[in-house]
């Protein structure tokens, strides 16, 4: 733990479930339907959760209908989900792609209300209320719009100026009927897939031309549908992070369109060319250059396999690494890569137990040591992240550098020779970076059981600057949320993954660092599946799981880079 300046305190704390307002059942005629024109991200229409529930409880019981629109751009299917029920909303709500409807009924800022009478006609279109601030109203125009039109009067304000955030609407999806590869496909898979997807990468097959993507075209809408692929795993609004890859809602619909309507390729003509990508080192020759001695050879069958390969930098003063690069020998085989600073002997004493003879040593996700720094997460596709010259890991005389290698196998033995390459300060940076390592080791699993809450809670000693966060959990791992509370109550995300994927375990570093004041408290909360229906159950039948390094045992274990404020290396 010496390399932390960071407390530990660790504290299990069970979930509280949220209440949910219901509607009533739908009927075979409303009587009314309130529609709610909303974004999961308008401060204004937040404020009206509690005004909208009560008007959901009182008019639900009386035959009326609810459903809620998203017509902003970038919104998702997920992120709908969570705010609506985050917000105990318990009425339908769908993404109206391309504001379509927000257009048709000239919605132009959200929250609208919109009323429609029970022969579907539009009676009312406008602010819920004349207070967009604060709950004092003088005039509810939505209750009163649908009072009358319940009691078959005519509504006597049908139209009112709303007030909140400006509908920006989403590129709409491109529909069957005109959708192909050159024109709408083949762009979507230069950005968003080819980078893995090409020969020799590490993705199974090639996404680079138009027989192939016609060949997986049902199975590209499926995987992107479930947000499988590409694989960026931190849900978007929770944070904004370097390298992110993701597909818009837009985007699905459109590969989903091109496949439904048969693959067409469209004028081929007019297919753009593939991206260059780089040869070489991408941002130049590294200041020291690692390489295995020899190339590690990976057996066809087998789990995937964490292979640490330790390194001496022999250096005699101390230096700072402000970026780490990886070029690596078999693309095929290299999903990703984490680099970490040793200076406790762990990594060199794992090398001299390993007796497999093959260099480095085999861990299971983590490095199997707690690191005293970081050189950075690689994966395909993710650009390094660089500290710069203010800022830096250092790396004291005596030290190692342990490069992670995740190795996925191909059914047929491969070899790999993957190189590191580091770039260090010109010279001594002003902070040292450093890394919080937020974990509870009290964790225990009891077997067959689903959504077990794990949860902890650190008091950050310090005024800090975090830069991101690297989550790790093992098989059972299936959600992991981070927050960060300040003193005054406000929150900030951290990272949130709600489909942990054992697979990638990435690092995710913030656009903007973010300034942690000293009082502050970091909160994460996670859940496991030890129930048999995990199928990534390494235990069968469940049994009972804990801390530990093995496949069968579990962590949970948030790793974050800081700086301390104010302090200024010697
Ligand atoms: C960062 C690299 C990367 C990117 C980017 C990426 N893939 Fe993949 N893809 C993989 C790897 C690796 C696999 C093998 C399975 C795994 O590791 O999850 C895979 C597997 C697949 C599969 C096989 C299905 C499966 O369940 O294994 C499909 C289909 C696929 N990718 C489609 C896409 C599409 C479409 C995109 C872009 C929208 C994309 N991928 C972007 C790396 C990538």
């Amino acid at each position: 733990m010496a390399s932390t300046s960071f407390g530990l305190l660790v504290a299990a704390i069970a979930f509280v479930g949220v209440g949910a307002v219901l509607s009533t059942p739908a009927k075979t005629v409303p009587k009314a339907t309130v529609t709610f024109f909303l974004s999961t991200d308008c401060p204004v229409a937040m404020t009206y959760t509690p005004r909208f529930q009560r008007f959901v409880q009182e008019f639900g019981p009386k035959g009326v209908q609810f459903k809620a629109l998203f017509p902003n751009d970038l919104e998702d299917r997920a992120d709908v989900d969570r705010y609506m029920n985050d917000r105990g909303y318990a009425f339908p709500a769908t993404l109206d792609l391309g504001a379509q409807e927000a257009k048709r009924l000239k919605v132009t800022h959200v929250p609208t209300v919109v009323i429609k009478d029970d022969k579907q006609r539009v009676v009312y279109v406008g602010a819920f209320d004349d207070n967009p601030h604060g709950p004092v109203v003088k005039n509810s125009y939505a209750a009163k719009a649908l009072e009358a039109t319940l009691s078959g009067q005519p509504v006597k304000v049908p139209k009112t100026t709303p007030t909140g955030c400006l509908v920006m609407p989403s590129v709409a999806a491109v529909p069957a009927a005109k959708v192909n590869y050159a024109e709408h496909i083949a762009p979507l898979l230069n950005r968003a897939c080819v980078e893995c997807h090409r020969p020799g990468e590490v993705a199974p097959f090639t996404l680079t031309d138009y027989p192939t993507a016609k060949k997986w075209a049902p199975m590209l809408a499926a995987v992107t549908s479930t947000r499988k692929m590409p694989p960026w795993k931190a849900v978007k609004g929770h944070g904004e992070f370097l390298g992110e890859n993701r597909l818009s809602e837009s985007e699905i619909q459109t590969l989903k369109n091109w496949s439904d309507a048969g693959a067409p390729s469209g004028d081929l003509k007019k297919a753009p060319k593939l991206p260059k990508f780089p040869v070489g080192w991408a941002h130049g020759q590294p200041d020291m250059i690692f390489k295995p001695e020899r190339p590690f050879n990976l057996a066809a069958e087998g789990a995937d396999e964490y292979r640490n390969f330790v390194f001496d930098p022999k250096n005699k003063e101390t230096i700072w690494v402000r970026m780490m690069d990886v070029k690596p020998g078999n693309r095929r085989v290299v999903h990703h890569i984490i680099g970490y600073i040793d200076t406790s002997g762990a990594a060199d004493r794992q090398v001299g137990n390993t007796k497999d003879g093959q260099e480095g040593y085999k861990t299971f996700g983590g490095p199997g040591f707690i690191p005293y720094g970081s050189l950075g997460g690689w994966a395909p596709g993710l650009q390094p992240h660089d500290t710069g010259e203010e800022r830096a890991f250092e790396i004291p005389p005596g030290a190692r550098l342990v490069m992670q290698v995740h190795y996925h196998r191909t059914g047929k033995l491969e070899t790999d020779q993957t190189q590191m390459g580091i770039y260090l300060t010109k010279s001594k940076p002003k902070q040292a970076m450093k890394l919080a390592w937020l974990a509870n080791p009290s964790l225990r699993l009891p077997a067959g059981q689903k959504d077990i809450p794990i949860k902890l809670t650190y008091r950050v000693p310090a005024d800090v600057t975090v830069y991101g966060s690297l989550p790790h959990m093992h098989l059972l791992g299936r959600t992991m949320k981070a927050t960060i509370e300040f003193p005054d109550g406000s929150t900030k995300p951290l990272v949130y993954i709600d489909d942990w994927d054992f697979n990638w375990q990435m690092q995710y570093i913030f656009k903007e660092p973010m300034k942690v004041p000293k009082g502050s408290r970091i909160l994460v909360e996670g859940t496991y599946d030890n129930s048999a229906d995990n199928p990534r159950n390494p235990n069968d039948p469940p049994k009972l799981v804990r801390w530990g390094e093995e496949t069968t045992d579990e962590m949970f274990l948030l790793v974050v880079p800081y700086t301390v404020d104010g302090q200024v290396v010697p």
